[in-house]
């Protein structure tokens, strides 16, 4: 799907937020057979943040939604709609939107939850600026926000040394004519889902004694057949947002790929030909937050300084589904 926006919508302000406890590589290879030496080489992880037993994912995405709001200088009552990005919800129902809509005090704004795994807060990004430009809302909160620990098994080193919780929150609505959101491309080929799933716990195999034993309620990867579609399909996207723009490679300010992996974020970059210093990068200290990783990393690049307006800013995701696309940005302030 790509974009065909009427109106300028762009992101006008962000927010994070990530739990207190940090969680060391040292610390996972007193859990399960690994190293300090293999998490690093292979995923460029060296820690991430996780959350204390009953903190939901709408506690994180609240507290991120509640910066983007203070930084944007207005009250949750000016919000029209949440966007809640997710793979882990509190609860199967009520959606996490509705949560943070009650944490935050948003009394006029409507929301609903959006999973496309690692692709969730761009897709919702998308959608968010396709409802302002459509007139209908005028200004949309979209958080991402994961408790990846609450479906991952502590006792598979194949996956408990990628993920950490945390959440990212920008506001969308209408910008100057000209920039925010230039372009966008989505996509989704469910021929991927048995390579990374949670295959129990949904409508076809409910949570019982017999999938809790077998662990099928944690996180279920194939690793290398998601590296191998990650690195092409995050490299076409990106070099599609930019061909299709006539932007040059060498013009490009910042570059935010999905943090699942450096070894995938680099060869991504690398296939646009774009020197390290301009790939966003939040990886190391936080690991794949899934939802969170785009905004998180946007928002650690503003506070940085990296980012001024008219600024380029490639946003490039890849999940489960499989989930994945790109998105091009001319920065708005
Ligand atoms: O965000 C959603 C999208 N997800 C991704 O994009 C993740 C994509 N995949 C990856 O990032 C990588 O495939 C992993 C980091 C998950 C794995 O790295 P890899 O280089 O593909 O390793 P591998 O799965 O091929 O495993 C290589 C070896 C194996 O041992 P043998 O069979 O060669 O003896 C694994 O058993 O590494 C072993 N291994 C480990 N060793 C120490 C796997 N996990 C670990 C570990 N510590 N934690």
């Amino acid at each position: 799907m790509t974009r065909s926006l009427t109106h300028s919508v762009g992101i006008t302000a962000t927010g994070q937020f990530y739990p207190e406890r940090i969680v060391t590589n040292k610390d996972i290879a007193a859990m399960v057979d690994t190293t300090d030496e293999w998490i690093t080489t292979r995923t460029g992880i060296h820690q991430r943040r996780w959350v204390e037993p009953g903190v939901g994912s709408s506690d994180l995405g609240a507290a991120a939604l509640k910066m983007a709001l203070a930084n944007r200088g207005v009250g949750a009552d000016t919000l029209d709609a949440i966007v809640a990005c997710t793979v882990t919800p509190d609860m199967m129902f009520p959606c996490t939107a509705a949560l943070i809509q009650d944490k935050v005090g948003a009394s006029k704004a409507y929301g609903f939850d959006l999973n496309a795994a690692c692709s969730s807060f761009l897709f919702g990004l998308s959608t968010a600026a396709a409802m302002v430009a459509s007139g209908a809302v005028q200004r949309v909160a979209v958080v991402g926000c994961d408790v990846m620990t609450s479906i991952m098994n502590p006792q598979d080193r194949n996956t408990v040394v990628l993920f950490g919780d945390g959440a990212g929150a920008v506001i969308v609505e209408r910008v100057e004519e000209g920039y925010g959101i230039l372009d966008f491309e989505n996509r989704v080929d469910g021929s991927g889902a048995p390579y990374l799933c949670m295959p129990a716990g949904g409508s076809r195999k409910p949570a019982s004694a017999e999938t809790v034993a077998a662990g099928e309620h944690y996180i279920h990867q194939q690793g290398q057949e998601v590296f191998k579609n990650a690195v092409r399909e995050m490299a076409e996207v990106s070099r599609l947002m930019l061909d299709r723009n006539g932007v040059d490679p060498k013009d490009l300010g910042l570059f935010i790929p999905h943090q699942a992996n450096h070894r995938i974020m680099e060869a991504a970059a690398k296939r646009l030909e774009l020197p390290a210093e301009r790939m966003a990068n939040n990886i190391t200290q936080y690991a794949n937050t899934t939802s969170a990783t785009l905004p998180t990393a946007l928002h650690q690049s503003l506070e940085a300084g990296k980012v001024k307006k008219g600024d380029y800013i490639v946003f490039a995701a890849f999940g489960a589904g499989f989930t994945w696309g790109g998105m091009l940005m001319k920065w708005a302030y």
